[in-house]
């Protein structure tokens, strides 16, 4: 009897600033959690959830299923009795990429039970999928992170056109949750459509020197380059004491301060994890001052991704 497996995706922050849709980094954690097993009767079923209240059982409905089982079709084994115990570890609506964690966990648990049909990389669409039904769009900026791991750049997303990019030594994050819930599909339906063409200029020449700084190890660079003009000024309102949380990071000598994905989680990069730190308590501290709890997450660049554990 094959006992099953247990695997782990992490969270991840989206957009990094200054690249909406098309930039994100994995954490160390937290992350989603599934143990998968095989059963008798045929077809996938999602056994329990913990830590996810509200979440669906239903495979259809739920991200972790529905990716699992859009990959199950590919591979020609839609009928297999496969059951799930999805362990969520993060709230849903955080701007930690919860929904993408899963539906990369989902994928992975079953591609290892079956003793890895396909190669880790070429699960993506399928994650990808899962991921829409949350949020109603196709973007892999959470879900390509938490896969291969590291800090991705996705130069065209319909086609999944992925790649690494360099992380210099010493990089390291802040993520600090306030408990506020909002949800992605709101807070992409606030987001105009037209940007001003001096709104792109400035925002392409600090993604260009994003890269640049990264390519490079230049934290100077990176630090005047993390300046969101498009996303952030229309989004910015959704999170309460947001400039004052951003202002206390960059105080602490922070490289850059934004919106984590679709937020209320507020990410800081910084040079070294002693700033980092420094950084995480200082934004934690306008929070809590005000009666708002919260969660802070310290990290490096998680470079592994996605992990049978
Ligand atoms: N790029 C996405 C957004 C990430 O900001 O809406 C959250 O899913």
């Amino acid at each position: 009897m094959h006992p099953g497996i247990k695997v782990f995706a992490p969270a991840s922050v989206a957009n990094i600033a200054v690249g909406y849709d098309i930039l994100g980094f994995a954490l160390d954690k937290p992350g989603d959690e599934i143990l998968a097993k095989f059963k008798d009767r045929k077809g996938l079923v999602i056994k329990t959830i913990t830590g996810g209240k509200g979440l669906p059982l239903e495979v259809e409905k739920n991200t972790a299923g529905f990716a699992a089982q859009r990959f199950l079709e590919h591979i020609g084994e839609a009928d297999r009795g496969i059951e799930f115990e999805i362990r969520k570890k993060m709230p849903f609506g955080s701007g930690l990429g919860s929904s993408a964690a899963s539906a990369v966990a989902g994928v992975m648990a079953v591609n290892e039970l079956l003793d890895c049909p396909l190669e880790k990389r070429d699960l993506l669409p399928f994650a990808v999928q899962g991921e829409q039904i949350a949020d109603g769009s196709y973007h892999a900026d959470n879900v390509a992170p938490s896969l291969i791991g590291g800090m991705v750049l996705i130069r065209d997303n319909p086609s999944l056109d992925v790649h690494r990019l360099n992380v210099p030594k010493g990089l390291y994050a802040t993520v600090v949750y306030p408990k506020i819930k909002i949800l992605t599909r709101d807070s992409r339906a606030i987001l105009s459509d037209q940007v001003l063409l001096k709104d792109h200029i400035k925002q392409s020449g600090n993604l260009a020197a994003f890269m640049l700084g990264l390519f490079n190890s230049d934290f100077a660079l990176i630090g005047r380059a993390l300046q969101d003009v498009i996303i952030e000024p229309q989004r910015r309102k959704l999170i309460p004491y947001f400039d004052e949380v951003q202002e206390a990071a960059l105080k602490c000598g922070a490289l850059g301060c934004s919106i984590s994905g679709a937020g209320p989680s507020i990410f800081a990069l910084s040079a070294n994890s002693l700033i980092a730190e420094e950084a995480g308590n200082a934004m934690k501290k306008v929070f809590t001052d005000r009666k708002i709890r919260t969660k802070l997450f310290l990290s490096g660049i998680n470079q592994e991704g996605a992990i049978k554990c």
